[in-house]
């Protein structure tokens, strides 16, 4: 059985007075545990969307997500919030970092869910930032960091709860070449520790360490 699979998925987002948006349509994949699979395709093909059904963030139009052979997709909010919690993390393309928050205190925030104590949280927040390189950007704020910088801490965040999946959207499209490397180092770090990794991008860096390229146009699976 695979850890993750995707069945005949298809998502239409209809605004009101306006022609439907078939974002997905009949996507079929399956992740093994310990894969890493990059998600490809041109602007609008449907990645993200795909990423949200995987991550039981959004429900499909019809078809559905099994985990471990559970349908996620027509779970309750409970369920799906405790696989959210518990077994993922994810780097939004937008990273999504809360503004009133440091820094640390973001990257800290999915260990408050957990028994772990404050001082403990802090610390492996503080190490998570340090395997960013941003130790020294512990106290600043969203604002007060580059776009990269955010990225990166996003990409702390996701991985603080040492999740079984991550789920990464663009993690490297606002970055240098030097940062860019520090990101996949990483990655190549959570898969080695036997983690599942899906990752939206268009970066060719992306594509050699995959196991599978899924790629995308215009809702459909393509290769
Ligand atoms: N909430 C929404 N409501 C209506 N249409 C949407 C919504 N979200 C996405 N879409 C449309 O669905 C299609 C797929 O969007 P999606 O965000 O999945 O693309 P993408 O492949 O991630 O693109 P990009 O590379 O630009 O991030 C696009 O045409 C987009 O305009
Ligand atoms: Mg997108």
């Amino acid at each position: 059985m695979s850890l993750l699979e995707g069945q005949d998925l298809c998502r239409k987002y209809q605004l009101s007075g306006q022609d439907p948006v078939w974002a997905l349509r009949d996507v079929s994949c399956r992740m093994e545990a310990g894969s890493w699979t990059t998600i490809a395709g041109p602007s609008g093909s449907g990645k993200s969307s795909l990423l949200a059904l995987l991550a039981a963030l959004d429900r499909p139009t019809s078809g559905k997500v099994l985990v471990g052979g559970e349908n996620i997709s027509f779970a309750t909010d409970v369920v799906q919030a405790r696989y959210r919690r518990n077994r993922i993390g994810i780097v939004f393309q937008e990273y999504q970092l809360l503004e009133q928050l440091s820094a640390l205190e973001n990257v800290a925030m999915p260990l408050l869910v957990t028994n772990m104590k404050g001082k403990t949280r802090r610390e492996r927040a503080r190490q998570l930032l340090a395997a960013v390189g941003l130790e020294a950007r512990a106290a600043h704020l969203p604002r007060q960091l580059s776009g990269g910088e955010r990225q990166r801490v996003a990409l702390a965040r996701a991985l603080v709860h040492d999740p079984d999946i991550l789920f990464a959207d663009e993690p490297t499209s606002n970055i240098d070449q030097k940062a860019a490397r520090q990101v996949l180092d990483i990655l190549h770090g959570v898969k080695d520790r036997g983690r599942t990794l899906v990752i939206v991008s268009h970066d060719p860096q992306m594509l050699v360490p995959a196991d599978q390229v899924l790629t995308l146009e215009d809702g459909r699976l393509v290769s």
